[in-house]
């Protein structure tokens, strides 16, 4: 009897063990999830901000988006840089554009996990994390909202699609975290 107790008593502290473990665990994930998608929220407002507030404003002041911005005293960073830049300065995860046609190799994406969650995105999902060899990896769709992201990708020197249009799938921001 005083056997079937201690059984019984380990079994219980197991069981209890189990059910404190369990949703730390599914905590942890969710909370990498939701950081990568408050992230990807935050880059998005960051760059419709630089859109809407400076570069538009800029320009009623002659000083214009240039993606040789540093050469040009009139010239300000385009939004694609902008986020780029804002990359640059951040330490412990990846942030960056990803495009389905890049005019630079270095916006292609970068494995096939990578080519499977912009193609899920092309398919019309708007936000989507996956995982990719032992990173994270959070994505947000990215689209022509207005006509001057065609026109620009369009006419571009390294373009390899001519016939972007208004409101087209154009790629989307990437944040790898580890
Ligand atoms: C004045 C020109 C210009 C405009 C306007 C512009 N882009 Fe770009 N975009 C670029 C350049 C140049 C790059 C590459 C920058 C780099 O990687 O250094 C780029 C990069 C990108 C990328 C990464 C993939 C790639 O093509 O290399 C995406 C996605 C993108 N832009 C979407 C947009 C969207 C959406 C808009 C409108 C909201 C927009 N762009 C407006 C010039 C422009």
């Amino acid at each position: 009897m005083k056997r079937l107790t201690a059984i019984g008593t380990m079994l219980g502290v197991f069981m209890l063990g189990l059910l404190l473990v369990l949703p730390a665990g599914q905590a942890a994930d969710m909370s990498k999830g939701k950081a990568i998608e408050m992230v990807l929220a935050t880059v998005k407002a960051a760059r419709t901000v630089y859109v809407k507030g400076v570069l538009a404003d800029a320009k009623k002041g002659g000083i214009k988006g240039n993606e040789a911005w540093v050469k040009d005293d009139h010239g300000i960073m385009l939004p694609a840089q902008f986020v780029k830049e804002i990359g640059k300065e951040i330490r412990g995860f990846e942030l960056g554009l990803l495009g389905t046609d890049p005019l630079y190799a270095s916006n292609a994406a970068k494995s096939p996990k990578e080519k499977e969650m912009l193609a899920a995105l092309a398919g019309g999902k708007k936000i989507l994390t996956g995982e990719d060899g032992g990173k994270t990896i959070g994505m947000s769709a990215d689209f022509a909202i207005v006509q001057g992201c065609a026109d620009c990708h369009n006419k571009h020197p390294k373009t390899t699609k001519k016939d972007w249009k208004k409101g087209d799938f154009m790629g989307a921001i990437v944040v790898r975290m580890k």
